[in-house]
């Protein structure tokens, strides 16, 4: 596999000295799913903030695409290879309609119009909003602005796109919707890297990151983790499903092991 972001021996600390990342090893590669989780303050927006050079690191190093983020001359490249999207995406709606604001990202890279609009038009479609083209983003839902902020970082076409708990503040119907198009996104080759809270929408990702104060304390399969490592030592819920395969487990149930969905659960108790 091509390697795509590498993080070596990385150390974070902020201006007023709190030390945010620690020996931080961590490598993606193209095409891949990983979820990041970890509980607040545990350094998952400081690591990915590292990843398109918002951060650059006190100590170790950072590459994408291996050109080194310490490197100034490498950030037009390094911010044109990896997309950020926030949670509550507000503050970063520029147009006055959300095809203006999905269009400004790639006219900013300075494309013809006509491969402008084509982008514009796939990420909203992508996206399912095409319809909500002439709104004004401001006067949008939660779940609606998410999915205009997506076709937004989509338009621009990066090999990689950051998801930092872009789906916290929305109804478990929007979520989904979210999850479902970031899915969308990753199958059509987008390396995609989702940093969330909630361990159930991590089911379906090659591999899950657990941080816990500064430190990558997990990176495996999600069935190995929560194979192999007590999750609510680190502050973490497990997805119910997950949680009581393990009970039904322990309470002497054959054959469950780790059940990662309803239906293996389901296949498992009932073959
Ligand atoms: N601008 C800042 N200045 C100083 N310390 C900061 C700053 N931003 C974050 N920190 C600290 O760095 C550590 C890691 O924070 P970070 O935001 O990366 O955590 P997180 O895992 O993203 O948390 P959350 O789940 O709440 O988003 C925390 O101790 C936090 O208090
Ligand atoms: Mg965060």
């Amino acid at each position: 596999m091509t390697l795509m972001i590498e993080i070596q021996d990385l150390l974070y600390s902020y201006p007023d000295g709190t030390i945010a990342l620690d020996s931080v090893d961590l490598h993606i590669g193209k095409g891949e799913f990983v979820v990041i989780a970890g509980r607040n303050g545990s350094g998952k927006s400081s690591l990915v903030r590292h990843m398109n050079a918002l951060l650059l690191p006190s100590g170790g190093c950072v590459s994408v695409n291996r050109l080194c983020t310490l490197q100034k001359k490498n950030h037009p490249d390094i911010r044109k290879a990896i997309g950020m999207v926030f949670q509550g995406p507000d503050s970063q709606f520029i147009g006055m309609t959300v095809e203006e604001d999905v269009a400004f990202g790639p006219e900013n890279l300075g494309l013809p119009p006509l491969r402008i609009r084509e982008l514009v038009e796939i990420s909203l479609e992508m996206m399912g909003i095409s319809e909500l083209r002439f709104h004004s983003p401001r006067s949008l839902s939660g779940g609606q602005k998410q999915k205009v902020a997506i076709a937004g970082v989509l338009a621009m076409e990066p090999g990689c796109i950051v998801f930092d708990e872009v789906t916290s503040m929305l109804d478990p119907f929007s979520r989904k919707d979210v999850l479902d198009a970031v899915k969308r996104i990753h199958a059509k080759g987008t390396t995609v890297i989702y940093v969330t809270h909630r361990l159930e929408e991590t089911i379906n990702a090659d591999r899950l990151v657990i941080m816990d104060s500064g430190k990558v304390v997990a990176d495996a399969s999600p069935r190995d983790v929560f194979l192999q490592h007590d999750l609510e030592m680190y502050g973490i819920e497990l997805p119910p499903v997950v949680a009581l395969s393990r009970m039904l487990t322990r309470a002497g149930f054959p054959g469950i092991g780790i059940a990662l969905t309803k239906d293996e659960l389901l296949e498992a108790l009932c073959p």
